[in-house]
């Protein structure tokens, strides 16, 4: 007779076992992530699974509740003390009897809201590099005079398989302390990353901890972003983001390189302005999520390049000039206590790693995230900021650059330019036979000529544009024909439309006059070049590492960032920000970079996967690419002076 077949769902991974083999067992056999803390002695409850019942014929499995074992004392006290949902049972406990489906419930696999940012829809399986062990310690005895230290190694051995322990210097003085609270049962919090690193014990409680905790963060130039993530559910428990207060420092990376390069500390005095906003934003994220900061155990951290050095206090100066060196490029791992971090004393940190002097860990993130080099398609992400970061490729060869797009496109060197925020214009339509605007103002959810509009307006007012906006405004210029191809302003139109108005010697287009107190809106010749500067640098970084694909088109697009996520593509097509692409094909992932960490976080293969992926990725640098100013002249004409753009006029 052969064994029963196994088969666990969501996953579809499937074995025989052995009549009696327990499922969590199976489970780990298989490679199925099932939780567990207390090692199997049903305590933890974090190892429930449930039996689908029926007849799977695709699978040929009858499966049914009759073949798994019954109840037994230990798991039925864990219902009566702890409580156990209707369907679920204790894998550890619960023993193989027959043919299985088995379902891992949705709160143990990743939480959907995460998934669905990738855009890929991948699900995270967990396999995080902390993980929580209750053992009980045999107690000492006068006859085998161990240390208490080496007998919870043991135990930790016999029940959990770990190897070669190391303990974490900060705990030895604690371990006797801790093992007699709670009568030589403790819980030990163990860090592995790596197959051939050593297995270290950074946290050790009394009792049963059921808890453990990891971040996700983005730094970036003007925002960083969080996630606060349970390393045991695979759970996003809260997510906040704040401004980077470096920012005082320079608005652009290269403005806080040059402070460094200026002031003796300037680097320090920058170091510690970011890691004081990480230490604020892990206090919001727990405070949200109702957890204890010391109950963080792990960090993931993706930055780019100049953000990645003043965050581990590396001085970012030979960033700022040829040949753009890095300090260091691959994943960096170590102690947060070492880089000023607030979350538990043993807490690890670990860094993705950067791809090249202007490609950063964040870029690195967004690649994982999105995996170009998982498909045949031919996938272009671009994160644009003041540098974008731009990546091409598929499952053969991926290249990256990065173009330095400037602020344009944040609304930062725009006349009426503005962040988004309340007040700003962030939609923008042009009648093209009278040269009429409407528009849509962030805070109100009318058009400009929907009756209520000034009403609906008033409490905010209306104060400028915002980035998507500027997109749209300069791109319903050109298809109304208020700017040639050149995005020259024709001032001919001053006859037809009094929206046209001369500066000196160049025209403006009013978007909006402004009611007493607010700010009179236009787009100025100036706006427009702009623009065109900030638009032809993404594009002939673009075009570049097309040319060095060999390929005409892509195949999907991916913008990744604050950006992309308001941007009509539409739009980023008329004025040629990105190169022709079938429109349902270009998608705004929101914050990949982050995803990207968050994948890091939860599961140790991804930062194995990336780590290579990073390594074979082909860096491009555009300011030695002698061909990269024509590219660059081309892309200033809308939407370019020799590349079509068919899938636009279908
Ligand atoms: Fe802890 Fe099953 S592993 S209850």
């Amino acid at each position: 007779i052969t064994d029963p077949l196994v088969l666990f769902m969501p996953s579809g991974k499937r074995g025989r076992f052995p009549v009696g083999t327990p499922v969590l067992d199976a489970a780990r056999q298989l490679g199925v992530y099932v939780e567990s803390v207390c090692g199997g002695r049903a305590t933890c409850g974090r190892c429930q699974i449930e039996v689908q019942e029926g007849n799977f014929a695709k699978h040929k499995i009858v499966s049914s509740l009759d073949h798994i074992s019954p109840k037994g004392p230990k798991e039925e006290r864990y219902e009566r003390v702890r409580g156990l949902p209707e369907a679920r049972r204790l894998s550890c406990s619960a023993t193989i009897q027959g043919d299985l489906v088995i379902d891992v419930p949705q709160d143990t696999v990743i939480n959907a809201q995460v998934v669905r940012k990738a855009a890929t829809d991948r699900v995270i399986e967990r396999n995080s590099a902390v993980q929580m062990c209750y053992v009980e310690v045999e107690q000492p005895d006068m006859h085998k005079p161990t240390g208490d230290l080496e007998r919870l190694k043991a135990v930790l051995q016999n029940d959990w398989g770990w190897k070669d322990l190391r303990v974490a210097p900060h705990l030895i003085p604690e371990v006797q302390k801790i093992l007699r609270k709670e009568n030589w049962a403790v819980t030990a919090a163990i860090h592995k990353d790596m197959e051939f690193s050593r297995a270290t014990v950074i946290a050790l409680y009394p009792g049963l901890k059921n808890e453990a905790y990891g971040i996700a963060c983005d730094i970036g130039s003007t925002t960083i972003a969080m996630h606060l993530v349970s390393l045991l559910s695979g759970r996003v428990v809260a997510s906040s983001g704040t401004s980077n207060p470096q920012i005082r420092f320079g608005e652009d990376l290269m403005s806080r390189v040059s402070y460094v390069m200026m002031n003796p500390d300037g680097r320090e005095a920058m170091t510690k302005a970011v890691r004081e906003a990480v230490n604020t934003l892990i206090g919001k994220v727990c405070e949200e999520g109702g957890v204890d900061r010391h109950d963080i155990f792990d960090c993931v951290f993706v930055a780019n390049p100049i953000m990645h050095h003043l965050f581990l206090g590396i001085d970012p100066t030979e960033l700022g000039q040829a040949p753009f060196a890095l300090a260091v490029s691959g994943a960096v791992q170590g102690w947060t206590n070492d880089i000023g971090i607030d979350v538990n004393r043993g807490a690890r940190f670990y860094t993705l790693p950067c791809i090249a002097g202007h490609v950063g860990a964040d870029a690195a993130g967004a690649t994982l995230s999105e995996g170009p080099y998982r498909q045949d398609s031919m996938m272009l992400l671009v994160d644009v900021g003041t540098n974008a970061e731009i990546v091409l490729g598929n499952k053969n060869r991926v290249v990256a650059a990065s173009s330095p797009t400037g602020p344009a496109f944040e609304g930062a060197e725009i006349s009426s330019g503005q962040r988004a925020a309340p007040g700003a214009i962030e939609r923008v339509r042009i009648d093209p036979e009278t040269l009429e605007p409407r528009y849509r103002v962030i805070g109100t959810d009318k058009w400009s000529d929907e009756e209520g509009f000034e009403e609906a307006s008033w409490t905010t007012g209306v104060t400028g544009i915002c980035g998507s906006a500027i997109i749209e405004v300069v791109a319903e210029m050109y298809l109304s024909g208020i700017i040639s191809e050149d995005g020259v302003v024709d001032g001919s139109l001053m006859a037809k439309s009094p929206r046209i108005i001369q500066n000196g010697r160049t025209f403006s287009y009013l978007l909006r006059e402004g009611r007493q107190g607010e700010p009179r809106i236009t787009v100025t010749q100036n706006d427009i070049r702009a623009i065109q500067l900030a638009k032809a640098a993404l594009y002939a970084g673009v075009k570049l590492l097309m040319e060095k694909q060999g390929v005409e088109t892509v195949d999907t697009i991916r913008f990744a960032g604050a950006f992309g996520s308001f941007i009509d593509p539409k739009y980023a097509m008329v004025l040629g920000l990105i190169p022709d692409c079938d429109l349902s094909e270009v998608k705004a992932v929101g914050n990949a970079a982050g995803t990207g960490a968050l994948m890091a976080l939860l599961n140790r293969d991804h930062r194995r996967e990336i780590e290579k992926q990073v390594a074979s990725i082909e860096k491009i640098e555009t300011a030695l690419e002698p061909h990269f100013q024509q590219l660059f002249i081309d892309a200033m004409a809308l939407p370019n002076k020799v590349d079509p753009f068919p899938k636009l006029a279908e």
